[in-house]
């Protein structure tokens, strides 16, 4: 969601910022700005929209005029006021001298706001963090010390928050705090930085450090010290940055989002390498401390292309196992009559690992005892605190916002983990594995076949840009395939896109239908196919242009036909999430998109 860059240090502060943040932009944001702690005063930048403003704010106002060896960035995905100068932050402390900038959400700001604004404190801007500067800045008033101010000033803050804080009086030291948001601070020579997530600190640092809910950094030029909430202290260890500098270039790709569809090859082989080895499941077992005699009852929580790879899995486990997998929507999993227990593996499934709904459902399993995993692509994420196994996704850095490449590493690991399981509980003959993992070997090879139908699914997709809707529909394995090939299309087209059971079509949603209406059909092998063909025909009776999407083409209704290479119906949504991911890339690619950045949207959503 919102992205955080601090530097202390030599080199010209605005500078180092600004590339810090630009690292950051693919989180999504609509507003940003940098303060710098200078000589006379306290500096602040600010612009709404993309970076390229406050560059030009940066530019216009000089910047390189200012002596300063430290300063603070941030770019804002609005929650609490519209993506405006005001409410952008650094925001700053009424007497000048206190600036801070904040991820996370104060829940409790109205209180504090209204008891500040009795004691006389103006307010400037809409957002919820505003409260925090001006708490911090009352009680500097009292102890003189920022340090001190912000450790008193703690406790009264609800919510999530990682600050990153400046006082003009201590031009030595930047301040760095967190609770239930990331923030880690990067280790450098005669310099240091603070961020919010490492691809800001990448070519900068090799060694950084974690922070953890309710520990303070004090950062300084040549020094980090780290304390706890009571001012202990802490022996804090430096870790190395494990990323590479090119996972932020799209290395000649036109978005990120193309690149990272076409690496979903080498992420398969890497994970069944990983994952397979003679005839066998293997894993970590440290990692997966799962008592698999206690398993009655699975549970899988996730939000948006995530939960749609849950789906995925509660169908091929249910298949596999023969064991009752449960879905929820993290957001509503908290509202419901949780019939959990010790008996009970609650999976949580998070791209980022940063998302608020799924901690939240997860803390709340805890509640009931559940055994909890997580499956992430960010193993030094926040959810993996929820857990007691973790299982990594392997997906590399995900840099468009739009899910793709961690989409089929998710589902890479529900497959090999439901082989797992099966393996554990003794539901799996040892011909059938081999047949199942013969089947996920080739997987890798058939999606590069796909992949080099690119054209062809361009002139497709180009078709369906020149309409406002369509419909998605499937049976069986790929109705959430059919789920996740809307919401791709509609995030970054806006084109409005809905998924239906095929079944489900003729109870309502045929309504809509006619010339301007296409539907797009996914077929899998085996009994689904002749009932979909069949509500392909229903939709052709009305007129809407039909394409299809599958194994060989059976009937000469359609106006298109993606043709898929021929798997196993469990296997096929490994196959049936490229086309669909392509079909999105380049409707959005022919309508002038923002394609690694749609609109609205952050790519960890921090808020609840
Ligand atoms: C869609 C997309 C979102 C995320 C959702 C959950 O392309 O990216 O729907 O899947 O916000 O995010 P994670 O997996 O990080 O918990």
């Amino acid at each position: 969601m919102c992205g955080i860059v601090g530097y202390i240090g030599n080199n010209a502060v605005a500078e180092e910022l600004f590339a810090g943040l630009k690292n950051l932009e693919y989180r999504g944001y609509d507003s940003a700005g940098i303060a710098l702690n200078d000589n006379a005063k306290i500096e602040v930048f600010k612009a709404s929209g993309k970076l390229a403003n406050l560059d030009a704010v940066l530019q216009k106002n000089h910047v390189e005029k200012y002596v300063s060896h430290m300063g603070i960035g941030h770019i804002r995905w609005a929650t609490h006021g519209a993506p405006t100068i005001e409410n952008a932050h650094p925001h700053l402390s009424n007497d000048g001298n206190l600036v801070l900038v904040h991820n996370g959400i104060i829940e409790n700001y109205k209180e504090l706001r209204q008891e500040l604004q009795n004691k006389g404190v103006v307010f400037h801007s809409q957002t919820d963090t505003e409260a925090a500067v001006h708490l911090f800045a009352e009680e500097y008033k009292k102890c003189g010390s920022l340090e001190e101010a912000v450790r008193n000033s703690l406790p009264k803050l609800k919510g999530a928050f990682a600050f990153v804080i400046m006082h003009h009086n201590e031009p030595d030291k930047i301040i760095a705090v967190r609770k239930n948001a990331p923030l880690i601070i990067g280790s450098g020579q005669d310099e240091n930085f603070v961020a919010s997530d490492i691809p800001a600190l990448l070519g900068k640092v090799s060694q950084i450090i974690h922070l953890d809910d309710d520990e303070m950094a004090i950062v300084q030029k040549d020094k980090v010290v780290v304390k706890d909430i009571h001012g202990h202290i802490l022996n804090k260890k430096l870790e190395k940055v494990d990323m590479q500098a090119d996972v932020i270039s799209k290395c000649g790709y036109a978005h990120f989002m193309l690149k990272e569809i076409c690496e979903q090859p080498a992420i398969l082989r890497k994970v069944w390498q990983k994952h397979i080895q003679n005839q066998q499941i293997v894993t970590d077992d440290a990692k997966i401390a799962v008592n698999w005699d206690k398993v009655k009852k699975v549970v899988i929580v996730a939000c948006g292309t995530s939960l749609h790879a849950a789906m995925v899995a509660k169908k091929v486990w249910e298949e596999w196992l023969h064991l009752p997998v449960q879905i929820e929507a993290a957001s509503e999993f908290i509202y419901q009559t949780n019939l959990l227990d010790e008996n009970s593996l609650v999976i949580g499934v998070s791209q980022s690992g940063e998302t608020a709904d799924t901690i939240t459902a997860l803390k709340l399993a805890q509640k009931f005892q559940a055994q909890i995993m997580v499956l992430t692509n960010r193993i030094d994420s926040s959810i993996v605190r929820y857990a007691s196994s973790v299982v990594p996704l392997d997906a590399g850095v995900e840099i468009s916002v739009a899910a793709t490449k961690s989409y089929m590493a998710q589902l890479a690991a529900f497959y090999w983990f439901g082989l797992l399981m099966a393996q554990k509980m003794n539901k799996i003959s040892a011909s059938d594995m081999a047949e199942k993992l013969q089947n996920l070997m080739q997987m890798p090879e058939k999606i590069e076949e796909i992949l080099s139908h690119q054209e062809y699914i361009e002139s497709v997709a180009q078709k369906l840009a020149h309409h406002s809707a369509v419909v998605y529909m499937a049976r069986g394995f790929n109705l959430p395939t059919a789920y996740e090939a809307a919401l791709k299309l509609k995030e970054i087209s806006y084109i409005n896109a809905n998924a239906y059971p095929a079944g489900e079509l003729k109870h309502g949603p045929i309504a809509l239908l006619d010339e301007n209406m296409p539907v797009l059909a996914l077929f899998e092998q085996g009994q689904t196919a002749a009932k979909l063909l069949s509500n392909c025909e229903e939709a052709k009776a009305r007129h809407a242009p039909v394409v299809g999407i599958g194994g060989r083409k059976a009937s000469d209704i359609f106006d298109d036909y993606i043709e898929t290479p021929e798997v196993e119906a469990c296997f096929s949504p490994l196959l049936m999430c490229v086309p669909i991911q392509l079909l999105a890339y380049f409707a959005a690619k022919t309508l002038n998109r923002e394609i690694d950045q749609p609109r609205n949207l952050a790519k960890s959503v921090t808020v609840e």
